[in-house]
């Protein structure tokens, strides 16, 4: 199957000499939502930017849906709706007009019953006929999604859409998102917020220092890299840890009133059954046991701390 994007040995130094992509290598997959996961700094923008055309790269290619980004620039261009991290739309113009010019610059013929409903869809029916430079901000972040959607691109890029907006906003892009992606719409986000990744993406991509350290399905990365956490209430707290459980990955909490054993999900053994049992022959009293699967954010972390 042809993918939506493919990346290969992407790299991208600025003019200041800085290195800010490292040879990567990605494959977005037609109807996905791959989210984009990194810290600040880690290049996301630059990678974004680099598909869409708005920095070159220094070397590698990228084909978005077949087309070659430099040398079928106009084609590949306009498979993409990009929603940019930064507002520029500042203008006289009513929403309505800056929506529909959107649409034209591709070359695309009107549609005003399509505009009216990615209109309806942000919530910005009513504001059709305003300036835009009377808008709030939010609403400015609004109409920049639905100018990237007026030529009905077959992509969507969105660069930390989540940043700073109101919750209102955060949910209708949310429902939005998954709208487009029904109608097998493929799209990219940027987020450093883990959270976001977690409940709405396919697949996530972390990415640090220029490179992608990983890219997995989410489900699968969360078992393959999750730890599991098992905390033990322990009737009487106890001042150190005794010998015999050494050889456990085990921390002492709560003023020695709580252990805490981290153990790998994905291991033959787990490793439960024989800490209870030396527990219980230690003379150590267990009053209750709870476990804890980690979060996306732990392996998120765990990654970036390990590629340093
Ligand atoms: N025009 C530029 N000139 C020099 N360095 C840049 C330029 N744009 C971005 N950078 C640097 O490249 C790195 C990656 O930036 P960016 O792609 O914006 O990261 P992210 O979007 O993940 O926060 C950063 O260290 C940034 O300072
Ligand atoms: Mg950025």
């Amino acid at each position: 199957m042809q993918q939506a994007i493919s990346i290969s040995k992407l790299s991208k130094v600025y003019d200041s000499g800085f290195t800010a992509l490292h040879e990567v290598d990605l494959e977005i997959r037609k109807g996905e939502i791959l989210a984009l996961l990194g810290p600040n700094g880690a290049g996301k923008t630059t990678l974004i930017s680099i598909v869409c055309g708005l920095v070159n790269p220094t070397s590698g290619t990228v084909q978005v849906q077949g087309h070659d980004i430099i040398r079928e620039f106009r084609a590949a261009r306009e498979k993409i709706g990009l929603v940019p991290q930064e507002l520029f739309v500042e203008t006289w113009e009513t929403v309505w007009d800056t929506v529909s010019y959107s649409r034209g610059l591709f070359g695309k013929k009107p549609k005003p019953e399509l505009i009216e409903k990615i209109l309806k869809d942000l919530s910005l029916w009513d504001k059709k006929d305003n300036r835009i430079l009377q808008l709030s901000g939010g609403m400015k972040r609004r109409v920049m999604i639905a100018k990237a959607l007026a030529h009905e691109p077959e992509i969507l890029f969105l660069d930390e859409p989540t940043a700073g907006v109101d919750v209102e906003l955060r949910k209708d892009m949310w429902q939005l998102v998954r709208g487009l992606r029904e109608t097998g719409v493929t799209i990219i986000l940027t987020t450093h917020y883990i959270e976001e990744a977690e409940e709405i993406a396919d697949r996530v991509g972390v990415i640090n220092k220029g490179r992608i350290i990983v890219v997995d399905e989410k489900i699968e990365l969360m078992r393959k890299l999750g730890k599991k956490q098992l905390t033990v209430e322990l009737n009487d707290p106890l001042g150190s840890l005794p010998e015999a459980l050494n050889r456990y990955d085990l921390d002492l909490e709560d003023d020695g009133r709580r252990l805490v054993y981290r153990y790998d999900t994905g291991a033959e053994r787990t490793g439960i059954g024989s800490l209870l049992a030396d527990l219980n022959r230690a003379g150590i009293s267990v009053k209750d046991l709870n476990t804890k699967q980690s979060s996306l954010e732990d392996i998120f972390v765990t990654l970036v701390e390990e590629a340093r």
